[in-house]
């Protein structure tokens, strides 16, 4: 994924990210080629008025050329690297006329999306090569930051406010997403994946939806869901503590509840608990931090397929 001839930087898989290589790289030449003069000239300088002995020290006047030369050559070039900085942000930041737009919510500790058809995916999106996209950035909680090296953005979502970013994608495969703001104990694992295909393959994907690969048994389908929908962050199937209740022997329990009920754990339960996760709680998991996932019943079925595996 990383190239030699670009310092290591990861693959470039935007429009944008060549120019913010560019400016990096412009950046980084004009700061060493620079560095190198001064400290060469200060160099220069201690060696040959250094103090020797019988040598008097002569007072320094005013020097008008030198004065201009150092106060209005450095304004130019910081006017220069403005200048070049300012425009590829407003490329990035400005999505052009007719940019798809996605929106990716930041949440403890997941990123959903949402098509522009209404259509929601966590912590996976498949986007057209070619197309332009704006993303437009939220969060559910607390500061999370949207960060997709390979198009070389970051964007803080904040609570309270949209953000956004814009970029086209230019290479077929994987792009990963990380979150780049400390979040909280999964913040590590905040992670989605975006999976830049041809516009027919998109088109196809969005008429059709999602489905569980051919040859997937039940048990195998709901195990891709728990990691896909981030179930993990918050469920352990090994009995582990986390945020949630763990999935380890879960299927079949009598489990109590916060307010002092008892309930069956059964597809009824399992089915509400993940489409309506406040409508009851389990006692000692007081926090009512799960979002209601909206999947469809192939989905939820395959994820008790999947629990009743973990006994
Ligand atoms: Cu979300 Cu770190």
């Amino acid at each position: 994924m990383v190239s030699p001839d670009n310092f290591q930087l990861p693959e470039q898989l935007s429009t944008g990210a060549a120019e913010v290589d560019d400016l990096y790289m412009f950046v980084y030449w004009f700061s060493l080629i620079f560095t190198a003069i001064i400290v060469a000239v200060m160099i220069y300088c201690i060696v040959k008025f250094r103090r020797r002995p019988g040598v008097k020290a002569e007072p320094v006047g005013h020097n008008l050329v030198m004065e201009l030369v150092w106060t209005f050559g450095p304004v130019v070039f910081i006017a220069i690297l403005f200048h070049l900085g300012f425009k590829v942000y407003v490329h990035n930041a400005v999505a052009q006329e007719g940019a798809m737009e996605i929106r990716a919510r930041g949440r403890q500790w997941l990123w959903e999306f949402q098509y522009p058809n209404g259509s929601t995916a966590t912590n996976e999106l498949k986007l057209p090569v070619g197309k332009p996209v704006k993303f437009i950035i939220s969060s559910d909680d607390v500061l999370h930051s949207f960060y997709v090296p390979g198009a070389r953005l970051k964007r803080d979502a904040v609570p309270g406010m949209y953000t956004n970013i814009t970029f086209t994608p230019t290479k077929l495969g994987p792009m990963q997403v990380f979150c780049a703001e400390y979040c909280g104990t999964s913040h590590s694992g905040m992670l989605a994946m975006i999976e830049v295909m041809t516009p027919e393959a998109f088109q196809k994907f969005l008429d059709e939806g999602d489905k569980p690969p051919a040859g997937t048994s039940p048990e195998e389908y709901g195990a891709t869901l728990y990691k896909k929908n981030a179930c993990n962050t918050c469920h352990s199937v090994d009995g582990s503590k986390m945020p949630g209740p763990t999935w380890k022997g879960l299927w079949g329990k009598q489990e109590q509840m916060a307010d002092g009920s008892t309930v069956q754990v059964d597809e009824n339960y399992v089915k509400e608990s993940i489409l309506k996760p406040q409508a009851k709680i389990a006692a000692g998991f007081t926090t009512t931090q799960m979002p209601p996932f909206t999947l469809k019943d192939p989905q939820i079925d395959a994820i008790i397929a999947y629990m009743k595996t973990l006994k």
